[in-house]
């Protein structure tokens, strides 16, 4: 088999939006790019440039390469393929809530399988990226792009994607602490109230609707949640404050962007502003904090050479 050199890009991507644990995901205008030859001798050359570079791993624990020896075993060619050279130029925040592991796990996936020439659909890469991340709601949008309704029933991930009919821009206030998602994982009960679970649904249903319909009206109590925020807001020195801060400043919505730390608001008008009171807010409980204005990316992983 003939192997090329591909060079992918992919955005980060925010998970939950408030109520849809695990479930919901959001793609996001910032991007890591990846560029990757495939070597048949045993030879690993990585390169990380931007966000992470230092810290992320470049022998065999790195996990773009890890996810790209998965793609070489499902095609049964890791025997053809032994090494690669890849090379990461990163902009989205490591550890931060913002999909960098999805999409370091997407970028691998579809970077491996372009460079055999696409053998596998885009429901194979799901599968894959959904077994190595152990939930899809980050690599859904990170492969997909726009926004996506994500289940897994025996194993078997689904996902619905759309593009929201309604008009807003993502303001992400990003505090300088790490927050590792396991940690954030491990302050959650394991079992929930059905009325919390009841709420949740609600919630998520509305969200949803709102979104696909581009109802405004509807969107402003549909990001609350009861399944796992209330649990993480300890984790998030004021978090609620932030909150307040955005919807006080004219944003329809704000939530802990995945396992966090960073807070999303959703607005349509005044963007600086609502950022400016999110990162004040942080400082009112000694978090330094910067914000950044993002979009919904509408293309989710793609091939850029
Ligand atoms: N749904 C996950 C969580 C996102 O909230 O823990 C983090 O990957």
């Amino acid at each position: 088999m003939e192997a090329k050199t591909v060079k992918i890009r992919v955005p980060g991507t925010s998970a939950n939006l408030g109520p849809g644990f695990d479930t919901l995901g959001i793609a996001c205008s910032c991007y890591n790019e990846l560029e990757l030859t495939l070597y048949r001798d045993e030879r690993l050359e990585i390169e990380v440039y931007g966000e992470g570079a230092g810290d992320i791993p470049t022998d065999g624990r790195n996990i773009v390469w890890r996810s790209i020896l998965r793609v070489l075993k499902r095609l049964e060619c890791d025997n053809e393929f032994k090494g690669a050279k890849i090379v990461m130029k990163n902009d989205v925040p490591l550890s931060r809530g913002l999909g960098s592991s999805a999409t370091a796990i997407v970028g691998g996936i579809v970077a491996a399988n372009e460079a055999l020439g696409a053998p596998l659909t885009g429901q194979d890469l799901l599968k894959i990226a959904t077994d190595m991340e152990g939930h899809p709601d980050n690599v859904a949008p990170a492969l997909f792009g726009g926004m996506t309704i994500s289940t897994v029933k025996n194993g078997w991930p689904e996902t619905f994607r759309f593009m929201p009919r309604l008009h807003f821009k993502m303001v992400v206030a990003i505090p300088d602490f790490y927050l590792p998602t396991k940690a954030a994982r491990e302050v959650l009960p394991d079992k929930v109230d059905r009325s919390d679970a009841i709420f949740n649904i609600g919630s998520t249903a509305m969200l949803i609707a709102a979104l696909l319909k581009g109802s405004k009206r509807f969107i402003y109590n549909a990001f609350d949640d009861r399944l796992h925020q209330p649990y993480r807001t300890k984790l998030i020195p004021g978090m609620q404050d932030v909150f307040k801060a955005a919807k006080d400043n004219g944003a329809m919505g704000a939530f802990l962007s995945g396992a966090g730390p960073c807070l999303i608001a959703f607005a349509d008008n005044g963007e600086d502003n609502v950022g400016q009171a999110m990162v004040k807010a942080f400082a009112a409980h000694n978090v330094k904090a910067e914000y950044k204005v993002l979009s919904v990316d509408g293309e989710g992983a793609v091939v850029i050479g």
